[in-house]
């Protein structure tokens, strides 16, 4: 797939999803923040049009929001943000992107595993060291047996490959799906997944 055909199938995803509510493995954590830090900050991966961004910035987070798309970017933007909001939106890739000091939440709602597995785990420890105690990772990974295993450029992980990546950290949440769907953009697909809220000690 060209960068441009990429592009334009995400952006019909966005157009799919509008007005979507936010992921429940984010809701769960950031339930699970009570209170919510001083000068709370949210890192959204691959965060598309912001259906959890807006949710973070509802309840007075501060966001910083990373997509590789600038068209997902300026979607949220576009969007009515509450009042007083402070979101600072970075195109970057995944593979590319820190975590920046002084984030309590990353979360990455059905994006961080679409880069490659050395990319993916290069984050990932990036995340864990980034984390202070107390903070949290909310997302989902996938698993061997979902439709897309396979492709190029997405990391697919074993249950036991995931809960080893996991070791050392609270899960709140560590639910395992399999389902047979259709995709946002129509085509069916068995969905192999991992919703994941954890918590670092
Ligand atoms: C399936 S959508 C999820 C969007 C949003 N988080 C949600 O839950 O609806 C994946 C998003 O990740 C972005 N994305 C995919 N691969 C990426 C990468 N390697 N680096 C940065 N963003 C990426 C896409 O542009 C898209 O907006």
């Amino acid at each position: 797939m060209t960068e441009n055909e990429e592009s334009a199938g995400w952006a019909s995803y966005y157009s799919k999803l509008r007005d979507r509510p936010p992921r429940r493995t984010l809701l769960m954590a950031l339930d699970r923040f009570d209170p919510p830090p001083a000068a709370a900050l949210a890192l959204d991966l691959g965060c598309g049009d912001g259906r959890d961004a807006v949710e973070m910035l509802r309840r007075g987070w501060q966001v910083i929001a990373v997509d590789a798309e600038p068209e997902a970017l300026r979607l949220l933007q576009a969007r009515p943000l509450p009042p007083a909001s402070v979101l600072t939106p970075i195109v970057s890739r995944l593979e590319d992107v820190p975590v920046p000091v002084g984030v309590h939440l990353v979360n990455s709602s059905f994006a961080m595993p679409l880069c490659d597995p050395s990319a993916f785990h290069a984050l990932w420890q990036r995340i864990r060291d980034g984390l202070p105690g107390g903070g949290r990772f909310s997302g989902q990974w996938y698993g061997p047996r979902d439709s897309w295993a396979g492709r190029p450029g997405i990391t697919f992980l074993e249950r036991g490959q995931a809960l080893v990546l996991l070791d050392g950290l609270e899960l709140e949440m560590f639910e395992e799906e399999e389902s047979d769907g259709v995709t946002p953009r129509g085509k069916a697909k068995h969905w192999h997944i991992y919703h994941i809220v954890a918590r670092k000690p």
